[in-house]
């Protein structure tokens, strides 16, 4: 076997964003939207890239010159699983050549984890054609090591919905994680059209931390409660609290500074057509907020998340975005051709 296709779920946080850096858990969930990565031996020793959801069109180098030099953005997490991967299991041989095509059934501007779940499609697809034997928690830490090297702080619950899928009690570097046995979540995405920048994020509350390390703290342990809280809801089927608890962890998140206020209006928006809940989810500033609603409400919550709009600046709505949660983890698509 000399090609395969592999593919791994995006991510939706839940519960417990910004807090889980700090040793605090949260609850994430994998999105149907899946990130597509086909890898195929070759006989030149090079290595050669077709990313082109985020632009990046032939992108080649030499199998030795992996990670070395100058990688661009969209191709830095892909090199790198792969230097990792060479690095802790194989050795290039002269006749290695590796070609690489990523395709995304979601943009990556969405926040769903684009990145992530490509470096675990890669580790999966290389240990399958290397025959090296992998566990999903082997493929995990490899994937979380590599987005460390790259971003410097990350809790790595993004790459353990890619791995495990399904709904994750996650503390970080995969200390805890545990699995949810839930059905599909009643969840409405909207994106708010706005990219954030998950790493300013994490450093802007950072600074915060340094000024008032009490208040934040406290606010740490405030979601650390309402997290614990949500499991046990989310495990009874008690969308009711669920969603309360959304808006109190939408609350501290704000206190936080991480929301904003297009945010906000969709939130409100979501809140006032019938949602149970609604908060942001993931880092902030921008991205997606999601809301739980009953199906009642769906349209009408979906409408408002669309037409939602600011006192003085009119219009602020969002796009809303059809999901599944709760799905399969990283997989094999097909072998071959
Ligand atoms: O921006 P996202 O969707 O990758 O979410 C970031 C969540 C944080 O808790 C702020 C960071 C992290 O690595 O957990």
């Amino acid at each position: 076997m000399n090609k395969i296709t592999v593919s791994a779920p995006g991510k939706l946080m839940l519960f417990g964003e910004h807090a889980v850096v700090y040793g605090r858990p949260c609850i994430v969930t994998a999105v149907g939207q899946r990130m597509k990565v086909t890898v195929e031996l070759s006989n030149d020793p090079f290595f050669e890239l077709k990313a082109p959801d985020v632009s990046v069109e032939g992108y080649k180098k030499q199998m030795i010159d992996l990670s070395i030099g100058e990688i661009p953005k969209g191709a830095k997490f892909v090199e790198i699983a792969m230097y990792n991967f060479y690095n802790c299991y194989k050795s290039y041989t002269k006749n290695t050549g590796i070609r690489i095509t990523t395709k995304s059934q979601f943009s990556s501007q969405f926040g769903f984890g684009s990145s992530s779940a490509s470096t675990v499609c890669v580790i999966k697809a290389l240990s399958e054609l290397m025959g090296v034997k992998l566990t999903n928690m082997e493929i995990f830490k490899l994937a979380y090591k590599t987005v460390l090297d790259i971003q410097g702080v990350a809790s790595g619950f993004d790459v353990a919905a890619a791995t495990f899928g399904g709904t994750l009690y996650y503390v970080i570097g995969g200390k805890i994680l545990k699995p949810l046995n839930l059905p599909s979540l009643p969840l409405i995405v909207g994106y708010s059209g706005i990219k954030a920048d998950t790493v300013t994020l994490v450093n802007f509350v950072k600074e915060k931390a340094k000024k008032y390390p009490k208040v934040i703290d406290d606010i740490y342990t405030s979601i650390e409660d309402l997290v614990n809280l949500a499991k046990k809801a989310l495990l009874k089927g008690d969308f009711q609290t669920v969603g309360e608890l959304m808006n109190f962890n939408q609350g501290y998140l704000s206190s936080l500074g991480v929301s904003n206020d297009k945010l906000e209006a969709m939130i409100y928006a979501a809140r006032n057509a019938g949602a149970y809940g609604a908060k942001l989810s993931g880092a902030g500033g921008g991205d997606c907020m999601i809301a739980l609603a009953p199906t009642k409400s769906k349209k009408a919550v979906e409408q408002a998340i669309n037409k939602a709009s600011l006192p003085l600046r009119g219009k602020a709505g969002g796009q809303h975005i059809d999901i599944k949660t709760n799905v399969e983890g990283v997989r094999i698509e097909k072998y071959g051709k």
